[in-house]
């Protein structure tokens, strides 16, 4: 697939097979993440991997998931992630970091993409307990966890009508308003 269609096709994933993820595999997401775009090239990231069984699990204990669906949900205990990447801020006086994290996030979703690896950007987080479970020092900021592993889900995009929020058919199929593009782009003049 060219890199376009790796944009276009690359939907969140939630739901994931339990077969490991390699260390490295992980590592080239977070090279990708490491030649990203960065406002003034101060490059304030830093990036935790976790693979480890135990550490997984403690980790998974406090992110959110889905908040849209409802009865609250979360992935059941054979559809976990099986590795996560942390992103870590060494700077966070740097106005821009957080336009850093967004291209280093999208950098690491779409190398895992085109290796057949499915993700999750999660921001509703528990950063004072993911920053006691892995000692990380109080000079470094969590700002987003990125979840991975192999898909067992295969979320359909949908043009938007009323509502933003994603949801479930009664086949367990996530789907995903997104606004058309004829509803955003503006030609020469607004609107
Ligand atoms: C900054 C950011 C934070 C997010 N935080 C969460 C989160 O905490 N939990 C979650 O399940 N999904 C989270 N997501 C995933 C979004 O829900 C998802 O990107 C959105 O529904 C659109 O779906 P798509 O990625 O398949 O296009 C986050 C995405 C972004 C960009």
């Amino acid at each position: 697939m060219n890199v376009y269609d790796i944009i276009v096709s690359r939907r969140t994933i939630r739901r994931f097979s339990q077969t490991p993820l390699d260390f490295n595999h992980l590592k080239k997401f977070v090279n990708a993440a490491r030649v990203a775009p960065s406002a003034a090239n101060l490059q304030p990231l830093e990036y935790l991997i976790v693979t480890e069984k135990m550490r997984c699990a403690e980790l998974f204990r406090v992110l959110g998931w889905a908040a849209y669906i409802q009865p609250k949900w979360t992935p059941a205990e054979h559809e976990r992630p099986t590795g996560y990447i942390v992103v870590l801020v060494k700077d966070a006086k740097n106005p821009y970091y957080k336009y850093d994290v967004g291209f280093a996030a999208e950098n690491i979703v779409l190398a895992a993409e085109a290796e057949g690896v499915g993700t999750c950007i999660l921001c509703n987080i528990q950063r004072d307990m993911i920053q006691q479970i892995f000692k990380i020092p109080s000079s470094l900021v969590v700002d987003m966890v990125i979840a991975c592993g192999y898909k067992v889900e295969k979320p359909v995009v949908e043009d938007m009508k009323d509502s933003v929020k994603y949801w479930r058919d009664e086949h367990e199929v996530l789907h995903v308003p997104k606004r058309r593009l004829d509803d955003i782009i503006h030609l020469n003049v607004y609107p």
